[in-house]
């Protein structure tokens, strides 16, 4: 990869004077940063069109329209910062996964794991550069987008893409997953350690190649109770984050269950990710008051009209307080069928304090 002018994560990058790296830190802002999950996706037009042309695997190894994709949709919406366009699961291509995507059914994995054995075949992600192409997409986003706007990298967590591992596509309730993790506990966390390596080197990748900010995806764990979170998963959680927060700002994000919100703060992350199903003031309670907080309006409000858009994302600015250290954000993914009119709504809104 060619030479980056600036370090990546230097103080005098003017990258780290943005407001979304000063909500990151806890320091106090003019206004609330804003960006939102999934906020290049199937709801924009301009999305579909690429997608019309290009398969979803094919645009995320394409970083050239990855990147374009993203720089197109921070300049829509005008968000304050960049998500890299990207997805969870490649990085299980170069672990042995077989991985496809599906019109209708989304993410399927041919070859999952279904019992200890299978774990033979799993490699752990040594080498990054099998998914070099990510790393080209975080320069790619970032070189074409104004300095002012921070460029976020990203991965799945240990828990979640074991999930997709041992269930072989998406699930409602993870039984396959879950049964594996209390049937057979040492492989559970065999396959979790690899699984963490290789998300840490991934995240660790992503910060050299220019972004200024990571967030780990546990977007399936509140299906754990805590007792078994904190087993089964938070070591696992700690590993895949601990390298890449020693250099920068990572969001832990979460969803389902609230009652993880303090273990996930303890497994690590300067910001915690918080979905719709607890008031933010009460989610920020149980993550910490040492930790700045993400979210959390449900995103089917997207779905109402714009009136109600503005009431439900100035009451999330109510719960936050003017308190130093809340990016506004969705608690969950912006759903397909979303009216972008209603996203620029919450965008002005936000912005308009
Ligand atoms: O705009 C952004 O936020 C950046 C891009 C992004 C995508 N996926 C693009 C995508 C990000 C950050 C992700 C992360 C991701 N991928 C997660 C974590 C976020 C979450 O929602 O919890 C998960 C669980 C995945 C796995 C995944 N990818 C599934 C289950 C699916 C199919 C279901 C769905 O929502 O489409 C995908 C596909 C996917 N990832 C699409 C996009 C834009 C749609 C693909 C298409 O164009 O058909």
């Amino acid at each position: 990869m060619n030479a980056i002018p600036t370090p990546p994560t230097s103080p005098t990058d003017p990258r780290q004077q943005a407001l979304f790296m000063r909500a990151c830190r806890r320091e106090p802002v003019e206004r609330t940063p804003v960006w939102l999950m999934r906020q290049a996706g199937r709801y924009l037009p301009e999305y579909r069109a690429v997608r019309s042309k290009v398969g979803f695997l094919e645009l995320c190894k394409t970083p050239r329209l990855s990147a374009e994709v993203m720089i197109a949709t921070v300049e829509r919406l005008g968000v304050d910062a960049a998500i890299i366009f990207s997805d969870l699961l490649p990085i299980l291509e170069p672990m042995g996964l077989e991985l496809e995507f599906t019109a209708g059914e989304g993410p399927v994995i041919h070859n999952p794991v279904r019992e200890p054995a299978d774990l033979d075949r799993i490699r752990e992600l040594e080498d990054v550069d099998r998914v070099g192409f990510v790393m080209e997409t975080v320069a790619a986003t970032r070189a074409g987008l104004d300095d002012s706007i921070p460029v976020i990298g990203f991965a799945g967590a240990p828990f979640t893409l074991a999930g997709y591992c041992i269930e072989g596509g998406t699930s409602k309730a993870w039984t396959a997953t879950k049964s594996f993790m209390v049937r057979h506990e040492s492989a559970w966390h065999d396959l979790l350690a690899r699984i963490a390596r290789g998300v840490s080197r991934y995240l660790v990748a992503q910060l050299d190649a220019g972004a200024q900010v990571v967030q780990l995806f546990d977007s399936w764990v509140g299906c754990l109770g805590p007792d078994d979170y904190r087993r089964y998963v938070l070591p696992h959680a700690r590993t895949a984050i601990a390298a890449a927060a020693a250099r920068a700002p990572v969001i832990h994000f979460g969803t389902g269950n609230p009652e993880l919100l303090p273990l996930l703060a303890e497994a690590g992350g300067s910001v915690i990710g918080i979905d719709w199903r607890i008031d933010l003031d009460r989610g920020w309670e149980l993550a910490g008051r040492d930790r700045a907080v993400q979210g959390n309006l449900d995103p089917v409000v997207l779905l109402a009209d714009r009136d109600t858009v503005r009431r439900r994302t100035q009451a999330v600015l109510a719960r936050a307080a003017g308190r130093p250290g809340h990016i506004f954000n969705l608690g969950h993914g912006i759903l397909p069928g979303t009216p972008v009119e209603n996203v620029l709504e919450l965008v002005a809104t936000v912005k308009a304090g």
